[in-house]
């Protein structure tokens, strides 16, 4: 496995030959065969990755054919993320989190959300303990956000900083959200859309509460290259694909959808590894009222009882798939300690 990591520059490849610079539109008919224009911009901030990026843009697994949103990943359902948060919020924020998503990639996130004044109303959904409020509430009163999640464990972290003092906290489920229609200037969510049963509803929500011209932001994983990484991806939680989070977007009704990249510092442009945190998804309500977008009733109302030890086993297995993801941010900072610098990891 190492080894095969050390070539991961080959890992994000041009598409079909074609090399595309930092920040310019590329044509989607690349991988639907479909006419239409997507903007992704590359964030980081590592001058080498910047070095790499000016020449690549979109990883091999974007043209691979589509899978299932919802197939059965042992923690992307709702009852297993709220365990697995009782858990792992004890270790959150000082473990496991900081491997994965630094201050710097939660700021650069942040801002294709274009959090441009103090007064905004901005809903975090997924917000768990309060990292990512952390990075709103810099340019955002804090009495205007609201920080919802649907694990308690994880809100009881965030209602003890300081900064979110004055944020209203509340438990919620992302596929339903407690707002008014046109309720919200921006919409974020960080880092959450990887345990939802069904993203495209929760995408249509965020479209639901936003105000017209109001932005909804969604950062969240990218699906790895790398077969060992897809394994356990596709047997621990969702990890979409650009192209996925793109389809939602715009089936939701939102327009001018683009995407940002983001990794550590250390992260050098390689993908293949499967990074928890991946990209920044962001798009527009263009005008009022519900998404256009008609879904049948959700997942979970389709979904006959789990027998509790059948419970129990996918969820281990489920942790144990993600314990191959809290191992990467110690492996890749080893080799960024040990790969001369310049060269990608
Ligand atoms: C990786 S944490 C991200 C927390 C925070 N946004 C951050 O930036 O650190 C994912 C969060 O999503 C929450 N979550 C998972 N499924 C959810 C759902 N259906 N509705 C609301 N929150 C959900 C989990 O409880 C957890 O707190």
């Amino acid at each position: 496995m190492a080894s095969s990591m050390l070539h991961g520059a080959e890992n994000i490849a041009n598409i079909r030959g074609r090399v595309y610079p930092n920040g310019l539109e590329f044509n989607r008919s690349d991988l639907h065969g479909r006419k239409s224009f997507l903007k992704i911009n590359l964030a980081s901030g590592n001058s080498n990755l910047r070095g790499i990026s000016k020449r690549l843009v979109v990883p091999k697994c974007s043209v691979s054919v589509p899978r299932p949103a919802s197939q059965p990943r042992f923690i992307q359902h709702k009852k297993e993320a709220f365990w697995f948060y009782r858990f792992l919020s004890i270790a959150y924020d000082n473990v496991f989190n900081p491997g994965h998503y630094t201050e710097d990639m939660r700021d650069e996130a942040l801002e294709p959300a274009d959090l441009n004044s103090r007064d905004m109303i901005v809903v975090d959904v997924g917000g768990g303990t309060g990292f990512t409020t952390l990075g709103i509430v810099k340019h955002v009163d804090a009495k205007n956000v609201t920080v919802l999640d649907q694990s308690p464990h994880q809100l009881a972290k965030a209602k003890q900083k300081e900064p979110l003092k004055e944020c209203k906290i509340i438990e919620g489920d992302a596929e339903d959200l407690p707002f008014e229609t046109d309720y919200a200037d921006r919409y974020i969510s960080a880092g959450s859309i990887e345990y939802w049963p069904d993203p495209q509803r929760g995408i249509k929500e965020a479209y639901r509460v936003l105000k017209i011209g109001g932005k909804a932001c969604i950062i969240g994983p990218v699906y790895p290259t790398y077969w060992l990484s897809r394994f356990f991806a596709d047997m621990f939680m969702l990890f979409p694909k650009e192209e996925e989070y793109i389809e939602w977007f715009e089936k939701a009704g939102f327009k001018d959808v683009k995407i940002t990249r983001i990794g550590p510092k250390w992260y050098r442009g390689v993908r293949r590894h499967g990074l928890i945190i991946g990209c920044s998804v962001t798009g527009v309500k263009p005008v009022s009222g519900n998404s256009p977008l008609q879904l049948g009733p959700k997942v979970e109302e389709l979904r006959k009882p789990v027998n509790p030890l059948v419970f129990l086993a996918r969820f281990l297995v489920g942790v144990m798939a993600g314990g191959y993801y809290a191992m990467i941010p110690i492996y890749m900072w080893l080799k960024d300690q040990i790969v001369p610098k310049g060269q990608p990891i």
